[in-house]
């Protein structure tokens, strides 16, 4: 009995040891970040493209150059309720004082500067694709933001998923920073692979989820269905038969080829896409038509 006992004690600690080494934050490779010097001007581009500001500028202010990101958007989730947090470079509500490689941490592999999972609400399995100096021209640009005093508000999340140490089983299920179309074959591709699978997170919204909320990458951009937003249209080539031009056009003012305007989440993505380059729009159509 006593040795049955001890046996099930054992396989306890093992499987406990085993939950918190599978489930430990990870984080980016530091020496990625070690040299790196962010350039501010270079840092807005990719801040409209990434879309940071679409979450975590304070409940309908109108986007300007400098939005003060006061957060407090709130966004539904079969989960529970996540509230966008301050990322203005206040030290006390927001992120001011952060390094590089603490910032890098939360958005490219969801880990917080003590260590603990961030939420997928915020698109870091995206972002995990984005280039080193990207994200610290992007910090660079950031850190000149206003400032804003409002503190971050909690999520409303039921358990288990309030314990955050469980994301790391979701991550491990999950998260996946290979790139979905495999071979980009002309520079044009790569941009726009870049743009819509890194950058602008455009999966995120367009690409169904399953029951976990894990991202169904074979039905890539395929339609999905996003609580309190409701059916979000297919982009693959397949189903969006738009020549690349009106999707680039689409993407700049918002109207569609039957002169209809975008709504709901895809205004900020449009008015976001609007600052980029015209062949910044002009490569993530052409990357759309290769999406079966
Ligand atoms: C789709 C909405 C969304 C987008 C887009 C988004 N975020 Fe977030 N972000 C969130 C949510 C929700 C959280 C809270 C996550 C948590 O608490 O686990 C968060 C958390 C953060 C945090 C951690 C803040 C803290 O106090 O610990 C940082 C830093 C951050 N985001 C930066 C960014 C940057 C930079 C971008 C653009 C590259 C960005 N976010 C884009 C929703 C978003
Ligand atoms: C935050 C969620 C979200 C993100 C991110 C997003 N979209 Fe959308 N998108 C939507 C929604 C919602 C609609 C439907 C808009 C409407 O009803 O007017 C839409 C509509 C569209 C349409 C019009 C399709 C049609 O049949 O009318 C295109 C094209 C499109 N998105 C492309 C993109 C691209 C490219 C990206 C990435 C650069 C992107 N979207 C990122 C939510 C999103």
């Amino acid at each position: 009995m006593a040795r049955i006992l001890r046996l099930f004690i054992f396989v306890g600690i093992l499987g406990l040891a085993a939950f918190f080494y599978l489930t430990r934050p990870v984080g980016v490779d530091p020496d990625d970040f070690a040299n790196l010097v962010g350039d501010p001007s270079h840092g807005t581009q990719v801040f409209h493209a990434a879309g940071c500001a679409s979450c975590h500028a304070a409940p309908k202010t109108d986007f300007s150059d400098h939005p003060i990101l006061s957060g407090g958007q709130k966004f539904p989730s079969p989960f529970g309720t996540f509230n966008a947090p301050n990322i203005s470079p206040d030290p006390q509500n927001g992120i001011g004082g952060w390094t590089l490689l603490e910032f890098a941490n939360a958005v490219q592999a969801g880990v917080s500067p003590d260590g603990a999972h961030y939420y997928p609400a915020f698109p870091y399995t995206a972002y995990a694709k984005m280039r080193p100096q990207d994200v610290a021209d992007l910090k660079s640009f950031m850190d000149a933001l206003p400032i804003s005093y409002s503190p971050s508000l909690p999520h409303d999340v039921g358990f288990p998923f309030n314990i955050r140490r469980t994301l790391g089983g979701w991550k491990l299920l999950f998260a996946n920073s290979d790139w979905v179309l495999t071979n980009a074959e002309s520079p044009e591709i790569e941009r726009g692979r870049y743009l819509v699978e890194a950058l602008a997170h455009c999966g995120e919204c367009h690409t169904p989820r399953n029951a976990l909320g894990g991202l169904k990458r074979g039905d890539w951009l395929q339609g999905a269905f996003i609580p309190g937003e409701g059916k979000v249209p297919a982009i693959a080539s397949g189903q969006l038969d738009w020549a690349p031009s009106d999707i680039a056009y689409y993407l700049e003012t918002g109207f569609t080829p039957e002169f209809d305007s975008a709504g709901g989440a895809m205004t900020h993505v449009v008015e976001n896409m609007g600052q980029l380059s015209a062949s910044d729009r002009e490569s993530i159509a052409a990357y759309l038509k290769l999406i079966p």
